[in-house]
């Protein structure tokens, strides 16, 4: 049998868009607890001034922290891009972006006609750098918010966007667009998708010193604190007679 240790794991957004990392996450990692925040209330993030994504997501990682867990994921492209430095140093808690693993994975591809398509606020901060075809999308998020991902209007915009480029790989650069991956494939049927979620989901390492760890032994004496020591890197160790 092997023994499964879980970790809390906070995952938050503006709105609807974190749950396409979130469900790559718990395919990835079904052992572990999760704890979803969105900010349906303030959606849309994508056209907000910095100061306002601080705003609200310094209140979302407080709120995470209240919730005792062990990491958190930014699984919105437009707080990634703006105010992670920012959330960084607001929280003890390991904090992770969603942008720098496929970042880091379209650094090892050579991948043709390459685009990206994200919030105003994304694409501004030029995350993406310039050797690729950047395309601000502002009217596909409330769209998908108002549950209008299978609507006619949803698919003019769509092509409204996208039709007339040459586009073979697709970074869907804000986290509610996995969402109408079928609506973008009636464009272009052989498209590439690169979903940060699912990139985020498979490079997440779990530092092992992030796990609280009590070892009691009725007798404790110094081979075992050895082995422990080389074993474990945080930990507290106590011997305790029952
Ligand atoms: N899902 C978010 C992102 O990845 C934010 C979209 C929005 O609220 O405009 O950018």
């Amino acid at each position: 049998m092997n023994a499964v240790i879980k970790m809390r794991i906070g995952v938050f957004d503006s709105g609807l868009g974190g749950l396409t990392v979130l469900e790559a996450l718990i395919k990835k990692n079904p052992q572990n607890e999760y704890v979803y925040f969105g900010d349906t209330l303030n959606i849309p993030y994508g056209d907000k001034s910095k100061e306002e994504l601080l705003k609200l997501s310094s209140k979302i990682v407080k709120f995470l922290e209240s919730k005792k867990v062990d990491i958190i994921v930014i699984a919105c492209g437009t707080l990634s891009s703006n105010v992670y430095s920012e959330l960084d140093d607001l929280t003890t808690t390991p904090i992770y972006d969603i942008l720098s693993p496929t970042r880091e994975f379209l650094e090892n591809q050579k991948l043709n006609n390459l685009a990206v398509i994200a919030t105003e606020m994304t694409i501004k901060s030029g995350v993406f750098g310039s050797d690729i075809i950047s395309i601000a999308c502002p009217k596909i998020v409330p769209l998908i918010e108002a549950g209008k991902s299978d609507s006619e209007e949803m698919q003019k915009v769509l092509e409204g966007y996208l039709k007339d480029k040459n586009i073979d790989n697709l970074v869907l650069g804000c986290t509610h667009y996995p969402l109408v991956k079928e609506q973008i494939k009636k464009i272009k049927p052989n498209i590439n998708f690169i979903d940060m979620g699912e990139i985020l989901a498979e490079n997440l390492k779990i530092e092992p010193s992030k796990y609280q760890l009590d070892l009691y032994f009725s007798s404790l004496n110094e081979t075992i604190k050895s082995l422990v020591a080389n074993m474990f890197k945080d930990y507290k160790i106590e011997e305790r007679r029952l």
